[in-house]
């Protein structure tokens, strides 16, 4: 687990630069001559999401002459998603790598994509939320809070986990407290599946498991690998209920400052660094079930019809709770569906 006194260090000295106006993000006049996107993760070094960020930092430098650095944090070092979104907002982060769960507290119509089952495959969540002809009004819906979505990366498959036992069925997760990400339609679609949904920021999951606080959460075999969440909850059932999504979200004036040719390299990489993600989390989710397995890690099959029952109202309750973008997105996406 990440050390969080070099964390704090870090996110402090990182807005020190920045509130002291010495730091490249506050040089307005100094555009041409480059500068530095700090981008926060809270995701650990270790996983796909650091090293194609990394990557995509690494061409940006190269194509640009060493003039645009991009300097990825992980670890939540600059805040969790919450505050790093809400710094990006600010200007005082440039770029940050949030949760749709997140997006959908800005702006309910983001619930279209954090709902359950509204993906059928990775690939056909990527065409949908690369599509501008499909995501293009949702993507430019928070302008007013600054912030511009660039699109993202795939969370894969989430499923339940917990420290009790297999969760084969609704019935399972009755009396378990399971963490979810901080928004309403997950904390629905978790007591809709049978279990007490309990939402909570990514980084305090592995202590609250580890203390009883919580019986359970939800996620994907990579984060439960790299958060370590396998040792206090052992049991992983394969529910698959939703294919989650990452975003790239970047602070509007600051993107709109980059010189055009400039802005074009970071939009071709950033384009590239989607597609390349791709190809390593399909890797990165296999070597984690490897691992897993290694270390003990039971995987249970589920009754899969119960849990789609038990969900099938949310997404028409959700929608409606929602604006006139969301449903029409949600159409277009499932007229994609294979
Ligand atoms: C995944 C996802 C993160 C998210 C996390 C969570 O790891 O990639 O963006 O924060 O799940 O459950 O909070």
């Amino acid at each position: 687990m990440t050390s969080k006194p070099f964390a704090l260090a870090a996110a402090l000295s990182a807005l020190a630069l920045v509130l002291a106006g010495c730091g490249p993000a506050a040089d307005t006049a100094g555009e041409e001559r480059g500068g530095t996107l700090r981008l926060a993760l809270n995701q650990s070094e270790d996983h796909p999401s650091y090293v194609a960020l990394e990557n995509f930092s690494d061409r940006v430098r190269e194509r640009t002459q060493g003039r645009w650095n991009i300097d990825v944090y992980p670890n939540e070092n600059l805040g969790n998603q919450q505050e790093s979104l809400q710094l990006t907002s600010d200007g005082s982060v440039d770029l940050a790598i949030v949760s749709g769960t997140q997006l959908e507290n800005l702006n309910r119509d983001f619930v279209v994509f954090n709902l359950p089952h509204v993906f059928e495959s990775i690939e056909h969540q990527m065409r949908v939320i690369t599509d501008p002809s499909i995501v293009g009004d949702l993507y430019s819906s928070l302008e007013d809070r600054n912030l511009t979505v660039l699109g993202g990366f795939t969370q894969g498959a989430r499923n339940i986990y917990s420290s009790r036992g297999p969760v084969t069925s609704p019935a399972d997760l009755a009396g378990q407290k399971i963490r979810v990400q901080e928004s309403k339609v997950h904390a629905d679609m978790l007591d809709s599946m049978g279990g007490a949904a309990t939402p909570m920021a990514y980084g305090e999951v592995y202590t609250a498991l580890q203390s009883g606080v919580l019986e359970g959460a939800e996620n994907n075999e990579v984060s439960y690998e790299t958060q370590k969440h396998y040792e206090v909850a052992p049991h992983f059932s394969r529910t698959e209920h939703l294919i989650g999504l990452d975003y790239l979200v970047a602070n509007t004036d600051r993107l709109d400052r980059l010189p055009p040719t400039d802005r074009a390299v970071f939009d071709e990489e950033w384009a590239a660094t989607m597609r390349e993600f791709t190809d390593l989390w399909t890797t990165a989710t296999d070597e984690a079930i490897s691992e897993l397995r290694s270390q003990g890690v039971q995987f249970h099959p589920v009754d899969d019809a119960a849990f789609r029952e038990a969900l099938a109202p949310l997404t028409e309750q959700a929608l409606r709770t929602a604006g006139p973008t969301a449903r029409t997105v949600y159409e277009k996406t499932r007229a994609e569906a294979p």
